[in-house]
């Protein structure tokens, strides 16, 4: 009998684990079978919280122990392969937060052991599934923007580092257990959004530079270790005459940057807010689109589009087979090596390939104390 609700285990009980656990208790075909964090505090607190009963500290043994058709790993990033590999070698589907590993190494074994394994798995890119990448994609699709040539990243924060300045972990400034800075943590949803737009465009060089220069609180600095950057600038060229420029900040003076767009010889789009730039009659003109009725029709009349509602959603509806699930895998990997060719760039003080990047990135993956049996 075709099965009507996934078991799943969540991996990291912290900000975002909590985050997917208020999740999948709106999503009616979920069905939260375990927890699992080292720390034990939180463990419990998050399992009283959300009357969970089953509660682990080790990954290997829940895997062991647990009836589980999925698990969604909410670890900080250089633990992101080691865990996905071994959730997918235990024979379930996995749900990977973003960035998709803190190398391109390791989001690439990511990917290769789930082809070998058959196993599904899926990367949190949140911005798939806005109402504004939703309608871009029907213009794009349809050919109104006619030759695509240029699209540009752009994400902005004034004061935005993460713990430095307040919100979140430290583990998301060294990167020891980051990988990255604001290009891997921010980056990864403009960038991901753009190659999906236009249909995974395949890199071939790109130069770049990181920075990290404005003051922060030092006791703070100190503690985390700090030590990736907090602006990233990218200038990467792809496969057919296609550009894509890069600007992502967690901290910079100045005044917030412009959307991310997409640029065409028929028409553009600006992505947030959502307009499609043309010409008609020899006019520039500005097209705006009802989000909201969109939306609504989207859940009335063509009703199939709650499967591309979340991140979460989409995945438990793919697992159920009620949709096919979108490459999310392929689109964080390619986000993965545009992104850390400019790193490269930025250490080699030139222009990188996409096959050097290939033979430069390395493994970040960390030693996961709590996973063998
Ligand atoms: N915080 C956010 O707003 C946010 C948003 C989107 C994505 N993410 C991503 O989520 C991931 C986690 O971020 P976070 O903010 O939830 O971090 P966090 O520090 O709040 O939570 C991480 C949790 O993992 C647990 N943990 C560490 N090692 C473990 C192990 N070996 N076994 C089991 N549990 C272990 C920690 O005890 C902690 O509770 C990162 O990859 C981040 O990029 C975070």
């Amino acid at each position: 009998m075709a099965k009507d609700k996934i078991r799943v285990a969540i991996i990291g009980n912290g900000i975002i684990g909590e985050s997917h656990i208020q999740t999948y208790l709106k999503i009616p075909e979920a069905q939260i079978a375990a927890i699992c964090d080292i720390n034990e505090a939180r463990l419990n607190e998050i399992g009283d919280r959300y009357h969970i009963d089953r509660r682990y500290t080790h990954i290997g043994k829940m895997l062991r122990d647990e009836e589980l058709d999925a698990v969604d790993v909410c670890l900080h990033n250089n633990m992101h392969a080691p865990v996905s590999i071994a959730v997918m070698r235990s024979g379930r589907d996995c749900y990977c937060e973003k960035p998709m590993a803190g190398s391109f190494y390791d989001a690439r074994e990511m990917l290769r052991v789930s082809e070998e394994t058959g196993r599904k798995l899926h990367i949190q890119l949140a911005f798939l599934y806005s109402n504004e990448t939703k309608a871009a994609k029907r213009f794009i699709d349809a050919g109104d923007l006619g030759r695509i040539y240029h699209m540009r990243s752009y994400g902005f924060r004034r004061r935005g580092r993460p713990y430095v300045d307040g919100y979140a972990a430290k583990e998301f400034v060294n990167t020891a257990t980051s990988g990255g800075g604001a290009l891997f943590d921010m980056g990864v949803y403009h960038i991901s959004q753009l190659l999906y737009l236009t249909g995974i465009p395949e890199l071939e060089r790109v130069t770049g530079r990181t920075y990290a220069e404005v003051a922060m609180d030092e006791g703070r600095r100190a503690i985390s270790g700090y030590n990736v950057e907090e602006l990233g600038l990218g200038f990467a060229n792809y496969k057919g005459g296609l550009s894509l420029d890069v600007l992502e900040s967690w901290a910079v003076h100045g005044r917030p940057f412009p959307s991310s767009v997409i640029m065409g010889s028929e028409a553009g789009v600006s992505l947030n807010p959502l307009v499609i730039h043309s010409r008609h009659h020899d006019l520039e003109t500005d097209t705006t689109v009802d989000l909201g009725q969109m939306d609504y029709l989207a859940h009335t009349v063509y009703a199939d589009s709650a499967h591309y509602d979340n991140s979460q959603q989409h995945w438990i509806h793919a697992l159920l087979g009620k949709c096919e699930l979108l490459p999310t895998a392929k689109i964080a990997l390619e986000t993965q090596r545009l992104q850390e060719g400019i790193y490269f760039s930025e250490k080699l003080g030139r222009e990188v390939t996409s096959e050097e990047i290939e033979a430069l990135s390395v493994s970040k993956a960390l030693e996961i104390p709590n996973i063998a049996l």
